[in-house]
């Protein structure tokens, strides 16, 4: 499509059009042949909403979401409390978001954008065919499962998560026909068992919560595994020199802003706290450039 064309369907001022487009192909987003553009082929993978492997919802949500958050870093660091609602005493966002549906589904779609590259390395590189069973905790619009199962026919699997996420799940499995193959299961993690099955995943979970209660859901996940079951964590993880990931380091700087003790942490902190938990084995494995695995062996 020529810059003229972009312009006129994207409503753009003439005096921006270049900057912004050329801004894209610098980001690596666009591909430019004298005046006219087309995607990258990650542009086209990820950025194209009509395709199931869109990322954009991620985007929107930091967009509307997190960059305001960071206006308030300078007072974070000082107090160590979060700057949210929380803080100014406002009805909490997160029960406020999971009391309106639509608000709830805009959220779980960009966990899905958030965590797609991730469940897809996941869904290949993890020794799917020793196990039978999974269950995803907290998997929000479930593209955990869906990537897991889509990859690995022999597989059955369980999505827990809190009740007012059930029909938005369903919807999502449903749109791939997986719907016979992955169950949702209604509970509250720190109230509620965890479901029983050979493999566990926890993503993006741990790094909401202070340490007391990333120890009590290890354990939990723990109990539920049989002998020689596996708990998957996955994150931004930190790098153990606290030097390159900056991904994880910001994730965490996040997690100072919205929750009361969430922290992001580095692969060795969670084997350290695997181990204590019971677990016999662990190891890290990178998934994608800024995120990793923790796998935990019983
Ligand atoms: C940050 S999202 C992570 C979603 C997904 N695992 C991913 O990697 O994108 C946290 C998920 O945990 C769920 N959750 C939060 N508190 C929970 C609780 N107490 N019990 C069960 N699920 C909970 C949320 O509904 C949401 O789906």
């Amino acid at each position: 499509m020529d810059a003229n064309q972009i312009q006129l369907r994207l409503k753009l001022h003439p005096r921006s059009v270049h900057d912004f487009l050329d801004a894209l192909v610098a980001l690596g987003m666009l591909e430019r042949n004298g005046q006219s553009y087309s995607n990258t082929s990650e542009a086209d993978f990820y950025l194209d909403s009509a395709k199931p492997t869109y990322r954009g919802d991620y985007f929107q949500f930091w967009d509307a979401r997190e960059y305001p958050q960071f206006g308030s870093l300078g007072e974070g660091l000082r107090t160590g409390q979060p700057r949210n609602e929380i803080r100014r005493g406002d009805e909490d966002w997160v029960d406020a978001m999971y009391a309106n549906p639509q608000r709830l589904r805009i959220f779980l779609r960009g966990m899905t954008g958030h965590s797609l590259p991730s469940a897809m390395a996941i869904a290949r590189k993890f020794p799917w065919s020793k196990y039978k069973t999974f269950a995803d905790i907290g998997p929000a619009e479930g593209c955990l499962p869906v990537q897991v199962a889509l990859a690995n026919p022999h597989l059955t699997g369980i999505g827990f998560d809190l009740p007012e996420v059930a029909a938005i799940f369903d919807e999502y499995v449903a749109s791939f026909g997986l719907q016979d193959r992955i169950r949702f299961r209604r509970g509250n993690f720190f109230t509620d068992p965890l479901p029983n099955a050979d493999v566990l995943v926890m993503g993006m979970i741990l790094h909401d919560w202070n340490l007391e209660q990333k120890l009590t859901l290890l354990k939990k996940a723990h109990d539920a595994l049989p002998a020689g079951g596996a708990l998957i964590v996955y994150e931004n993880l930190i790098d153990d020199g606290r030097r390159k990931n900056i991904a994880g380091l910001l994730m965490s700087l996040i997690m100072l802003l919205e929750t009361q003790g969430g922290f992001d942490y580095t692969g060795a902190d969670c084997c350290g706290w695997m181990r204590e938990a019971g677990f016999r084995e662990t190891r890290v494995e990178q998934l994608t450039g800024i995120e990793s695995m923790v796998v935990g062996v019983k």
